[in-house]
């Protein structure tokens, strides 16, 4: 019997790369999307796929509902990666646009997360796949919304890690450092939408970071991967008998990985806030 595995947000980068990639390998991939267009275009490569907003209760009880008819009532693997980078200093961010960072990254997936776990319970077996990143262990200036809604998954995910002890069903966490995907793109409609550049102090730094969003390229010269390197991660926390609590990828994850467990916080501070205002 195949393998079966939910992936959120397969329209582009790493979900997609993911989808293609564990299709490939034999397992049944329920890879959704949030918009209608995606689906159709993901089915006309072969791919299942039906729409799964993460914003929407709805989408997200509708579609675990159809992924567990697709499978027989079973699930293997849930891949939660469906996210966006909402840029912009702390102080020029919105009620609602801090919001709109969470329930997209944070409420969306915990809400899924918690459809499967009974199921995972039920089955006696599991695996929970976090898409995290490096700004989930680090923070950047101007990434405070995105940076937040990761550390919130680190927190949520190493609790359900305690919780699941026991029960056959594993949480993994996947670290990416700069990754090729749609990401950079999808963070500048996110601050055109959410930040009111001409009126903030920081109108001049906005500058820097549309420069940073536009360039066109890898975003971390010679640092990023291509998203075959978070398949690879996500191969082994599905397929290993122990998998990992935490995948780091890329050389910056390593990195700062480290660096924040050997240096004084000031002197992070002062390698975050340089690294963090050249890009
Ligand atoms: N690329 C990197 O450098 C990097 C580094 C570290 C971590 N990550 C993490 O990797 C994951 C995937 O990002 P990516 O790099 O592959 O970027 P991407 O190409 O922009 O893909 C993001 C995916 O999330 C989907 N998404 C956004 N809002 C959604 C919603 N409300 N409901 C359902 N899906 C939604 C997008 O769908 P639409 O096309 O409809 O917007 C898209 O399919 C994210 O969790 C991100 O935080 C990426």
């Amino acid at each position: 019997m195949k393998k079966t595995i939910l992936i959120t947000g397969c329209s582009s980068g790493i979900g997609y790369c993911v989808a293609k990639g564990l299709q490939a390998r034999g397992y049944q991939v329920l890879a959704t999307a949030r918009k209608q267009a995606d689906v159709v275009t993901l089915e006309a490569q072969g791919l299942e796929s039906f729409r799964l907003n993460l914003t929407d209760s709805n989408s997200i009880h509708f579609a675990f509902e159809e992924t567990l008819r697709r499978t027989n009532g079973e699930l293997y693997a849930l891949f939660n990666n469906g996210a966006f980078g909402l840029p912009g200093a702390i102080e020029d961010l919105s009620r609602d646009a801090l919001r709109e960072q969470f329930e997209t990254n944070v409420f969306g997936w915990q809400e899924l997360t918690n459809l499967a776990i009974p199921v995972m319970r039920r089955q006696g077996y599991g695996r929970i796949i976090q898409n995290s990143s490096v700004l989930g262990l680090v923070s950047l200036p101007f990434r405070g919304a995105y940076n937040a809604s990761k550390y919130a998954i680190e927190g949520l995910s190493d609790t359900m890690r305690l919780e699941l002890r026991g029960t056959n069903i594993y949480v993994s966490l996947i670290e990416p450092g700069p990754i090729t995907s749609q990401f950079r793109t999808n963070s500048m409609k996110a601050l055109l939408k959410y930040i009111d550049i001409e009126n903030s102090v920081h109108r001049e730094k906005y500058q820097g970071v549309l420069n940073r969003l536009n360039k066109p390229g890898p975003a971390a010269v010679p640092f990023t991967l291509p998203p075959e390197a978070v398949l690879d991660r996500v191969i082994h926390a599905l397929e290993s008998k122990q998998p990992q609590p935490h995948y780091y990828v890329t050389f910056p994850t390593y990195l700062f990985g480290a660096l924040r467990r050997l240096l004084p916080t000031r002197m992070l501070d002062f390698l975050l806030a340089k690294s963090g205002n050249n890009n």
